[in-house]
């Protein structure tokens, strides 16, 4: 028998669902559904805006991504929501719970229970936020261009 390890404790009460995606015909699989990659390719763009949004900084990347569960999935047509929670702040990084809902079956699509962003400075190296706590304004986005 497969084992499946339990899950972590959930914290979906506060994750806002504000991105939507429309499933068209060149997001699906050889099945006829939502192909995977298409859908970790909108999480990690979204993860990103979510990080810069954090960290205020734009120069920030994808360090670490934990066991990604598939546990349904979507048609063409369907319309499908993403949600992200920021779970700890480090000194350069910061990580996010991710979950993705079929918004017509309403059904979770799957969940990631932690996405790691690393925030970056000129040279590339990591680079210290100085935050602890989340924002839910825009207080902290980047105004300047990058170098
Ligand atoms: C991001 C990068 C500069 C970090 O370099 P590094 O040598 O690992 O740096 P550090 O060891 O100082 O770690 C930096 C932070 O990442 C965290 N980190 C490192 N490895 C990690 C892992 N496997 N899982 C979770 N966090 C990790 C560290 O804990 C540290 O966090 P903190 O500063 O908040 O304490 C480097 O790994 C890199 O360039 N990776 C490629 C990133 C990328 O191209 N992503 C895909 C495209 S966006």
């Amino acid at each position: 028998m497969a084992e499946h390890s339990s899950p972590p404790p959930r914290d979906s009460v506060e994750i806002n669902f504000r991105t939507r995606k429309w499933v068209r015909p060149e997001d699906l699989n050889a099945n006829g559904t939502l192909f995977g990659g298409s859908l970790l390719k909108w999480i990690d763009e979204e993860a990103t805006i979510y990080a810069i949004v954090q960290l205020g900084n734009r120069r920030v990347v994808t360090k670490f991504m934990s066991e990604i569960n598939f546990v349904s999935s979507a048609v063409q047509g369907d319309v499908i929501e993403m949600g992200l929670h920021a779970t700890a702040f480090g000194t350069s990084s910061m990580t996010m719970r991710a979950e993705v809902r079929n918004m017509i079956t309403r059904k979770s699509i799957l969940t990631v229970d932690r996405i790691v962003f690393v925030g970056l400075n000129e040279e590339g190296q990591p680079f210290p936020h100085g935050f602890t706590e989340i924002t839910y304004d825009r207080d902290r986005m980047p105004q300047e261009p990058l170098a």
